[in-house]
């Protein structure tokens, strides 16, 4: 049996996340795991500079693909039983060099009529990255069987700051010696391999129907309403900003400037309001809560 893992990862936390998955498919001796990281011909520096984080964002959000190197021709010609696609999100969106390997040529061949689990590691805003991915997925005819979410568990203000912190120095570290470490913690990372071995006997078996619903139970997905909301009003924000960016390049780097004291302030004085308005209308209309709930759990 053949599983291959397409994935990017700047830091190497995802690609962490995919192996401790993937390990008790690799023990497996009958079972051949390749990876094929996904390397964009410009790679993005990481550590980041403020300019270069925002510069990625229009890009990024209005989906317009970047070059990156081709596809190993020894990939293309195998044809896998399984395809877990592991991504980080970007400014609420799909991260740029999946995204453009989404758009390349190699995906159809890769992904056409396959299996295809995805694995995000990011912050802690992931909802409105998976609609697009599934919908990209639904447009090269690819099966999405599941979906497992690796966050950061801090909560939402802290978890910004932490990582902002790690983006750009490249340690992961406590930000004053008080804050808690950034991004995915290491015991949530080992502890993924609890996903693995579900995988492997639902692969053995050839038996998918239940696999999202075997993932859940092991907490593959926790779906946070109130959070999941709030991107959803962002998203169509910074829809309307990346446009504008997009389409004023004399203009683009005020613009970019303008748009980081923009998010700051969203993020730290507008997002505890929406949060804590967002969890009143869930304990109200309880019944659409539990339906967003379900949807972004993958049991749709
Ligand atoms: C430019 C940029 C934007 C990001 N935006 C988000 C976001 O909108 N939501 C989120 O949960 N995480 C966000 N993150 C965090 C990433 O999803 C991810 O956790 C982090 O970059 C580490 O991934 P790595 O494995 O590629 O190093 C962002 C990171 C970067 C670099």
């Amino acid at each position: 049996m053949k599983v291959l893992v397409i994935y990017y990862s700047q830091s190497g936390q995802l690609k962490s996340i995919l192996d401790s998955i993937c390990n008790p498919l690799i023990n497996e001796p009958y079972i051949q795991v390749d990876y094929y990281a996904i390397k964009p011909i410009n790679p993005h520096p990481f550590p980041w500079q403020s300019k270069s984080f925002f510069n990625v964002f229009p890009e990024t959000v209005l989906e317009i693909p970047e070059d990156i190197e081709p596809c190993p021709p020894e990939i293309l010609k195998k044809s896998y039983d399984l395809i877990i696609l592991g991504y980080p999100i970007w400014y609420l969106s799909i991260a740029l060099p999946i995204l453009s390997f989404l758009k390349s040529d190699a995906t159809k061949m890769l992904l056409k009529n396959k299996k295809v689990i995805t694995v995000i590691g990011c912050r802690n805003m992931w909802t409105q990255a998976q609609d697009k991915l599934i919908s990209h997925l639904k447009q090269i005819s690819a099966d999405w069987i599941g979906n497992i979410v690796l966050k950061d568990r801090h909560s939402n203000l802290i978890s910004v700051v932490t990582i902002v912190d790690w983006m750009f120095s490249g340690i992961k570290r406590r930000k004053y010696g008080l804050l808690p470490l950034p991004g995915v913690s290491q015991n949530d990372i080992k502890n993924c391999s609890k996903f693995g071995e579900r995988i492997l006997i639902h692969l053995k078996n050839n038996t998918w129907r239940n696999l999202q619903s075997d993932l859940l139970k092991l907490g593959a997905v926790e779906t946070n309403f109130s959070l999941a909301k709030i991107e959803s009003t962002a998203s169509k924000i910074f829809n309307k900003w990346a446009t504008i960016i997009h389409k004023t390049p004399s203009k683009r780097n005020l613009l970019l400037k303008i748009f980081k004291i923009y998010l700051q302030i969203v993020i730290f004085l507008l997002s505890p309001i929406f949060n804590f308005f967002y969890y009143l209308c869930g304990l109200v209309n309880p019944s659409y809560t539990k339906k967003t709930i379900k949807k972004y759990n993958g049991i749709y």
